[in-house]
């Protein structure tokens, strides 16, 4: 086999790879595994839908509730919007999205709060029923818990992180 008749097989190899979607998947943006998930979540507006639905399960939730009294005693008020806007952004910016979170870090805003293991997992529980409740798929569901799980030891027993995994 010449030179020339290698290249035009190579050619054609790559081109089949390329056609049945084998093509390098860091810049194909049709490929699934390579959209972002803040993407795959819906974008902005899906998370903030995500985030209204967590906030009114913790609202709901008597083992938490009492934490977020002062922000849900109004739900028009500046304190409920700052604190959802905290969460949409956060969740934007961690997923990947086009948002900066602008808010405290996890260890300070949560200093000071005793917050337990036990409070943390039902916040965790709270959010899964959200995502659940709207359909959100299993794989993108995993994937911001393995984000977020991380965020016990800063949360959790004034950033000593008791109990966390
Ligand atoms: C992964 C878990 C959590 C995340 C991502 C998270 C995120 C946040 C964010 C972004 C803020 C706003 C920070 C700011 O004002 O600059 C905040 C505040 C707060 N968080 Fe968390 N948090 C988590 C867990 C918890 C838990 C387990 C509790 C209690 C059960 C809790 C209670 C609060 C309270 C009471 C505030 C202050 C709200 C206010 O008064 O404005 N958080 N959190």
């Amino acid at each position: 086999m010449n030179k020339f008749t290698k290249s035009i097989l190579v050619l054609i190899f790559l081109s089949v790879l390329y056609l049945t979607g084998c093509s390098d998947s860091t810049t194909n943006p049709n490929n699934p595994s390579t959209r972002s998930l803040y993407t795959r979540l819906g974008g902005v507006n899906a998370i903030d839908t995500v985030v209204a639905v967590f906030i009114n399960n913790v609202a709901m939730d008597n083992r938490i509730n009492f934490f977020f009294a002062a922000v849900l005693a109004d739900t028009t008020g500046v304190r409920y919007r700052l604190l959802r806007q905290n969460l949409v952004q956060q969740i934007c910016m961690v997923t990947g999205g086009p948002c900066l979170y602008l808010g405290k870090d996890m260890r300070t805003a949560h200093q000071g709060m005793n917050i337990t293991i036990n409070h943390f997992n039902a916040l965790v529980e709270d959010l899964v029923a959200a995502l659940n409740s709207l359909g959100v798929p299993q794989q993108e569901k995993n994937e911001l818990l393995a984000i977020l799980g991380p965020l016990c030891r800063d949360i959790v027993d004034n950033g000593n992180g008791t109990g966390c995994p």
